[in-house]
């Protein structure tokens, strides 16, 4: 496989409103949200201190790193709160035939 190639995360029946996963993206971790049936992928490694992001509380559209508090929009990745100053990658994401795939279009 190629670097560019879609991934499957899991079946879209799977990934229920509220949850999350993380794969491992030919090794980039990406944390996939379902929020209300809204879908997102992220880097999941906080680009305050590299902690891993996805087990943070989601609020507002927002992850709140468990570490230090920094947040990030999980729709753009933008920071929105120190300690962080450096948003993080997201990914894009479809849903095909029932599943959830992600790639990474950061050498596109
Ligand atoms: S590692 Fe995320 S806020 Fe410090």
């Amino acid at each position: 496989m190629t670097m560019n190639d879609w991934i499957t995360v899991c079946a879209q029946t799977e990934l229920l409103p509220g949850e999350h996963r993380v794969v491992d993206l030919d090794g980039t971790p990406v944390a996939v949200f379902n929020l209300d049936g809204e879908y997102f992928a992220i880097h999941d490694v906080c680009s305050h201190d590299g902690a891993p992001i996805a087990d943070g509380r989601v609020e507002g559209g927002e992850i709140i790193c468990p570490r230090h508090g920094a947040r990030f929009c999980l729709k753009s990745g933008r920071v929105t709160q120190p300690p962080a100053y450096e948003d993080i990658a997201v990914f894009p994401l479809r849903l095909q035939e029932g599943l959830v795939q992600v790639r990474d279009d950061r050498w596109d």
